[in-house]
């Protein structure tokens, strides 16, 4: 398997995508299976049949349940050897399904033909800056038919979890090189670009707070229908709408509003 150094490694995508193309990380995500969150909310919003767009599918651990229930289902992954892992699991497993090595900035899908589109296990928090986020927001909104469900999951980034001391360690690091002038990579509050001498599975990630997924997901022509975290889905609790504290996995769901025409932009 051919894998980027990473000294030879430019932008941050690259080096993410580098990242997802390591064969122990392909490894790691080489199973299949929907959360039982991830189950509840697309059955409720994906109720009948639809043509599904798998972005960030890996190595196909939603790409194939989803397939199994009926569903016409793209995995697009940025990682070829992610894609090549899901072809095979699909051959052990042989539902139709299609798949695609894409980036979800740039999706090779012609404009609204999908009823819905998922980004799971926190693909979004990847795509560098908030610049790359909206591009994909577009993508999608683009992809979309009106009225199509976007589904997708972030870290949480406003609770008292584990990270908490972390995120806020990273938060002053940020804020002191930004007044002092000292170098960092991160450009943009939330970033996290790890040190590639730890080999950890995340090279780059950028965690954001939920009120700007909502500003920017107005900008762009969606309507928030559900937002919910992991946990209370389990456990089969209401959304909380005010500041968040519950530490688990958020879920967006987003409704393509509009005609379909123009370019994902409402201003
Ligand atoms: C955390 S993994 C999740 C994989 C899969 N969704 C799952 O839940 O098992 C995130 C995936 O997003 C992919 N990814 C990252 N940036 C991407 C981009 N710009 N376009 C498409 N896929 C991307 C990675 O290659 C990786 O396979």
């Amino acid at each position: 398997m051919f894998v980027i150094p990473y000294c030879a490694m430019g932008s941050l995508k690259t080096r993410v995508k580098a990242g997802y193309s390591r064969a122990w990380v392909v490894r790691r995500y080489s199973k299949i299976g929907l959360w039982p969150s991830e189950q509840r909310v697309c059955d409720a919003f994906w109720p009948s049949a639809k043509k599904i767009l798998d972005i960030g599918c890996g190595a196909g651990r939603t790409t194939i349940p989803l397939a199994r229930e009926g569903h016409t289902v793209t995995g697009s992954d940025i990682s070829l050897p992610m894609v090549r892992q899901a072809r095979s699991l699909n051959r052990f497993d042989p539902v139709e399904a299609t798949w695609s090595v894409s980036d979800a900035t740039d999706l090779p899908f012609a404009s609204s033909v999908f009823d819905g589109a998922l980004f799971s296990y926190n693909g979004i928090e990847l795509v560098p800056g908030l610049e790359g986020k909206t591009r994909v927001l577009q993508e999608v909104w683009r992809v979309l038919r009106p009225g199509g469900h976007l589904i997708f999951t972030t870290h949480a980034l406003e609770a008292f979890n584990r990270f908490a001391s972390f995120r806020l360690r990273q938060l002053i690091r940020f804020g002191y090189a930004r007044i002092f002038g000292r170098p960092i990579e991160e450009m943009e509050v939330g970033e996290v670009v790890y040190d590639p001498e730890q080999n950890l599975e995340v090279y780059y990630m950028q965690i954001v707070s939920p009120r700007t997924y909502r500003r920017l997901l107005r900008k762009l022509g969606f309507e928030l229908d559900y937002y919910n975290s992991r946990q209370r889905i389990d456990a089969d609790r209401n959304p909380t709408w005010f500041v968040d504290f519950d530490p688990d996995f958020k879920f967006y769901v987003a409704r393509k509003v509009g005609s379909g025409e123009g370019d994902g932009r409402n201003e």
